[in-house]
């Protein structure tokens, strides 16, 4: 998989993309990850990338020139233009059947914002998918488009070292459950054992327990506000 990252400020990406899993995948291949600066495509003396709202307002926007100019420059760096995704807070909400369907795709370009988002027109002549991480405001979209590259980059055959793992991860099948507690070493830590079951050695008894708790705590997890019983 190829993917791009276009934004204002590359330099936030270094250490991330050079880390274990993901600096791995790179450097064996298994995943491509560019950066673009959105400012080499600014024009003028002062590379302005940004201008107050039409109609007042706080803070600034995103000119639809540079951006799209960077979007389109990258695109042609391939055959495939990639599938193009606008990181902002009134985007669709990630999930993981979200990550798995980015995984499928063979090229990525994840557009990141700043200030107080891009001048609507980005939108308009793009037609990107918009992709939020959650509802909360993030001061860009940096953030957020390294939470989709570790999403996905994980998902990506080769890149976990046990084949199996990503598919006990949390939320990964069909039921979409939360995984249960898991223990190593030592048996007992400060008065706490380690349960009984996964000691006895009878994997269909430790693999029903495990589904039992995954259930359990999937349904912990529902916000109190959605449960049935509202408190
Ligand atoms: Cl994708 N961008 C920003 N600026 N804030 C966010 C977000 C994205 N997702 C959640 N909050």
């Amino acid at each position: 998989m190829r993917i791009d990252i276009l934004t204002l400020f590359p330099d936030l990406f270094a250490g991330f993309l050079d880390g274990s899993l993901l600096g791995e995948a790179r450097r064996s291949g298994l995943i491509d990850i560019r950066l673009a600066n959105i400012r080499d495509f600014a024009e003028g003396v002062h590379r302005q990338v940004d201008d107050r709202p039409y109609g007042g307002g706080p803070g600034m926007l995103l000119m639809p020139g540079p951006v799209v100019s960077c979007v389109e420059a990258v695109q042609r760096q391939a055959d495939a233009p990639g599938h193009v995704v606008m990181l902002t807070p009134g985007g669709r909400r990630l999930d993981q059947a979200g990550v798995e369907e980015l995984s499928r795709r063979s090229r990525l370009v994840l557009l990141c914002g700043r200030y107080e988002g891009f001048d609507d027109r980005v939108r308009e002549t793009l037609r990107p998918e918009e992709i939020s991480i959650g509802d909360y405001v993030l001061s860009g979209g940096e953030v957020a488009a390294m939470v989709i590259v570790d999403a996905v980059a994980r998902l990506l055959p080769g890149v976990l070292g046990d084949a199996e793992s990503a598919l006990q991860d949390s939320f990964s099948g069909a039921e979409r459950l939360v995984e249960g507690p898991q223990y190593t070493r030592p048996r007992e830590f400060r008065g706490l054992r380690v349960p009984d079951v996964l000691l006895s050695g009878d994997h269909g008894r430790i693999a029903s327990w495990r589904h039992q708790q995954s259930v359990d705590a999937t349904r912990r997890r529902i916000p109190s506000n959605q449960s049935p019983h509202r408190s």
